[in-house]
């Protein structure tokens, strides 16, 4: 196996070892996918200042979010399908992240459930909830995350209606794979991965099969959206599922100074600045774009955190000088998972690490928390609304 140093290397490894029709679910935006590659090449301007001769010998890059305490300022984002990325991707994955000392998220629409995550992790992790239209299975999925140990939910709210992403549909997206000669084709292909699924049990959305009545199709991710999730999300359901839930609330998908100010009022605890990796609305800007200006309205009131485009540790470093207070990463995370499993998750979470403190301190800071716009040259960054 060649030598792995960059989540580059791991997203290489995973598109070899990954069936076609869920490492394209990852590796894809909406549309034109423009977004999606902004969410990257706008961190890749941003440029640090080179600072010297500061004593930088004693580092931390430990973070708080939400008032819990991190080995550093990244929590896993919420991926629906990481089971299918690699046999129990969701046990795997929330087994590194905790023994790394970072949250997991678990999605709505993962393969395995929350109570398999219970079972197997035994330590708390942070469940990822959309707004279905069947309010009764929501307030059983909250109570089934509260059952599970759940210390945060992450409300996502910018995906109610699905925005296009042509390889799913060309590919035939849906779990477990349906048995196609193309697919059959690809998957022998991929043996390690054939060999892990035969070797488990769990291949339908863990969270949904069994507990809801009335659904025809839930092999279909899309078809499943389109049947549950409810269009007619309002800042009012927002309320009542906090009333619901009772405890630490995450607001997911905030892209606009006003709706970031509308999420600070409803008193969630932190807003995660994010366009959901670029996978929905396409021609909207990055997420890094408009994290100052967000942050400069709302930084005080609520933690200000930020997904979209992190593929290392320099881009978690720009992202906490710009006002964020913790970051989420999503496809770094899930290339690991696809190239080696539980190994590749604490590999993806490794590099980000030695990056960060690496490049922390060649800025010539020594701890996280004080990290500012004091490391950035000027003019290569976007600045907030004054
Ligand atoms: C394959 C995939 C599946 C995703 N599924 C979900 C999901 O189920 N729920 C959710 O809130 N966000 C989901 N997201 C969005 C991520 O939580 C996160 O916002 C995004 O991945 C951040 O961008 P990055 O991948 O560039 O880090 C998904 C993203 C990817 C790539």
């Amino acid at each position: 196996m060649p030598l792995i140093t960059t989540i580059e290397d791991l997203r290489r490894l995973a598109q070899k070892r990954v069936p076609r029709m869920f490492y394209d679910y990852a590796d894809s935006g909406s549309w034109t996918e423009s977004t999606y590659r902004a969410n990257e090449s706008d961190f890749a301007r941003i440029q640090f200042r080179q600072r010297v001769a500061r004593n930088i010998d004693e580092r931390s890059i430990r973070a708080s979010m939400i008032g819990q305490d991190m080995a550093m300022p990244v929590a896993l984002a919420p991926t629906g399908l990481a089971g299918m990325q690699h046999a129990d991707g969701e046990i795997l994955t929330a087994r590194a992240a905790a023994a790394f000392g970072v949250r997991y998220t678990l999605s709505t629409m993962s393969i395995c459930s929350l109570e398999d995550i219970a079972a197997h992790v035994g330590q708390p992790f942070w469940f990822q909830l959309y707004v279905m239209r069947d309010r009764v299975f929501m307030q059983q999925l909250i109570e089934r995350a509260k059952a599970a140990g759940v210390d945060a939910l992450v409300l996502t709210l910018d995906l109610q209606i699905l925005g296009q992403r042509h390889k799913d549909l060309i590919n035939g997206l849906s779990a477990p794979p349906k048995l196609t000669v193309p697919n059959i084709l690809n998957m022998l292909t991929k043996p390690r991965w054939v060999a892990g699924m035969l070797g488990t049990k769990r291949h339908g959305f863990g969270n949904i099969v069994g507990h809801v009545k009335g659904v025809a199709d839930i092999t279909s991710l899309s078809s499943w959206i389109g049947q549950q999730f409810d269009p007619r999300l309002s800042w009012d359901d927002v309320e009542w599922i906090k009333q619901c839930w009772g405890g630490k609330l995450i607001i997911k998908g905030i892209l606009d100074v006003e709706d970031a100010r509308l999420a600070a009022n409803c008193g969630a605890d932190a807003l995660v600045v994010s366009n959901h990796g670029g996978r929905q609305l396409d021609g909207a800007p990055s997420s890094i774009s408009q994290l100052a200006a967000i942050a400069e309205a709302v930084g005080e009131q609520i933690e200000v955190w930020l997904d979209g485009g992190i593929r290392s540790g320099q881009d978690v470093l720009k992202a906490m000088a710009l006002g964020a207070k913790g970051t989420m990463i999503g496809r770094a995370h899930l290339y690991g998972l696809g190239a080696l499993g539980e190994v590749g998750v604490t590999k993806a979470l490794d590099i980000i690490a030695r990056e960060l403190d690496v490049s922390m301190a060649l800025c010539g800071y020594n701890d996280i928390r004080d990290v500012n716009r004091e490391i950035l040259l000027p003019g290569s960054f976007p600045t907030g609304v004054c």
